[in-house]
């Protein structure tokens, strides 16, 4: 028995030994360190397991000890993220929304698998760095819910496998960035409640794929986009809450899978157009608080 028990610690302290010069296992560390852990959700993250095993942590079954996923979603964690995240080079997915997390966005730029990003609800601050442009599988990226600043970059433009780009409820300034139209496999164009200016890009049209475009309570200007009946997979319109102005387009072409068109609290004025009734899928059409006269057709 004692030989027993001899053999399994010296095995045990032979892994430790192996596993602590393990990278992937020293960035999650690290991660933890910087992490005030109220309810111990990291409370599995010591030693005495393989780091595969914690919890939230998915390693690779193709590359075993390669961290793949990080599954901390309403954990209760907060403090900052730590820039060892971006050793993880295997990594696919990170989610850490919901948490209390504060501080800026690290450069996770040697994250070259990294496909979903989700850190929805926490408290970043600071700007989107450049450097994400070399995560480029990104499909979804979420920073909704948090208190970033500065313009979009134009560099999300060249994240080409983005699928769902989800800004909403920041403090985004500048213009929408007409670049998001290079990013052609796009559905979701989320980037409602900030501080937007400008018009709506005429280049937004060619996006083939796009079922939701939500720019609702920003200080979008101009008249209402006609590229808008470019977008024949188009579900979902949400232009309220912004400045747009003058007469809404006599014409309304079909738009086979338009199902909520929003445009109330703007300034558009003039009649209601009959062709309104030429978006035959529609179940919500929201034209209230504008400057809309005449009769309803
Ligand atoms: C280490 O993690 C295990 C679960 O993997 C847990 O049972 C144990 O209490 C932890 N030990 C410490 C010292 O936190
Ligand atoms: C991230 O985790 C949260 C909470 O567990 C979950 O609701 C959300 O769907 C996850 N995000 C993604 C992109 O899977
Ligand atoms: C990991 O990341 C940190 C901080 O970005 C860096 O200082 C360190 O050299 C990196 N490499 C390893 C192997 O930990
Ligand atoms: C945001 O996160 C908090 C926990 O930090 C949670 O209670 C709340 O439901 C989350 N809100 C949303 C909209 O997901
Ligand atoms: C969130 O983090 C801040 C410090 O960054 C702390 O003061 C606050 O108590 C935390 N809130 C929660 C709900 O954990
Ligand atoms: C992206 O990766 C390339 C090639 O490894 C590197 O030269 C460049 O500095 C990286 N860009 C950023 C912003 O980290
Ligand atoms: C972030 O947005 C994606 C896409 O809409 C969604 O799947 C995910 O659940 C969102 N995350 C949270 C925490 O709501
Ligand atoms: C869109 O992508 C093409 C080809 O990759 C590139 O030449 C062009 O400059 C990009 N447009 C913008 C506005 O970034
Ligand atoms: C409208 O879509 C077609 C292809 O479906 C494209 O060739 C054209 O450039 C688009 N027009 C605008 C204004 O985006
Ligand atoms: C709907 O569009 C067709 C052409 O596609 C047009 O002939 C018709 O007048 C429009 N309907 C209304 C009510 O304007």
């Amino acid at each position: 028995m004692l030989v027993l028990v001899a053999l399994l610690l010296f095995c045990h302290g032979v892994d430790t030994i192996h596993t602590s010069a393990d990278g992937d296992m020293r960035s999650l560390l690290e991660f933890k360190k910087a992490m005030a852990d109220p309810h111990g959700a990291l409370g599995s993250w010591n030693v005495s397991t393989s780091f595969c095993q914690w919890a939230g942590v998915v390693c690779s079954r193709t590359h075993p000890r390669r961290v793949t996923k990080l599954d901390l979603g309403m954990q209760g964690l907060s403090g900052a993220i730590s820039p060892f995240l971006g050793n993880l080079t295997f990594l696919r997915e990170l989610n850490l929304s919901s948490n209390n997390l504060s501080g800026k966005l690290p450069p996770l730029n040697h994250l070259r698998k990294l496909e979903v990003l989700d850190l929805t609800n926490n408290s970043l601050h600071d700007t989107i760095p450049d450097a994400i442009v070399n995560c480029s599988m990104l499909r979804l990226l979420n920073l909704s819910r948090n208190y970033m600043v500065g313009e979009i970059p134009a560099i999300v433009g060249q994240l080409s496998h983005l699928k769902t780009l989800e800004l909403t409820l920041n403090h985004f300034t500048g213009a929408i960035p007409a670049v998001i139209s290079n990013i052609s496999n796009i559905r979701v164009v989320d980037l409602s409640f900030n501080r937007l200016r400008g018009n709506i890009p005429i280049a937004l049209g060619v996006l083939a794929n796009l079922e939701k475009l939500l720019l609702s309570g920003n200080s979008i200007s101009g008249a209402f986009p006609m590229t808008i009946f470019n977008l024949s997979t188009l579900e979902i319109l949400a232009l309220d809450s912004n400045m747009l102005g003058m007469a809404l387009p006599t014409f309304w072409s079909i738009l086979p899978n338009l199902l909520r068109l929003f445009l109330n609290d703007n300034m558009f004025e003039g009649p209601v157009p009959p062709s309104l009734a030429n978006l035959t899928e529609i179940t919500t059409l929201d034209l209230s608080f504008n400057n809309l006269q005449g009769r309803i057709p």
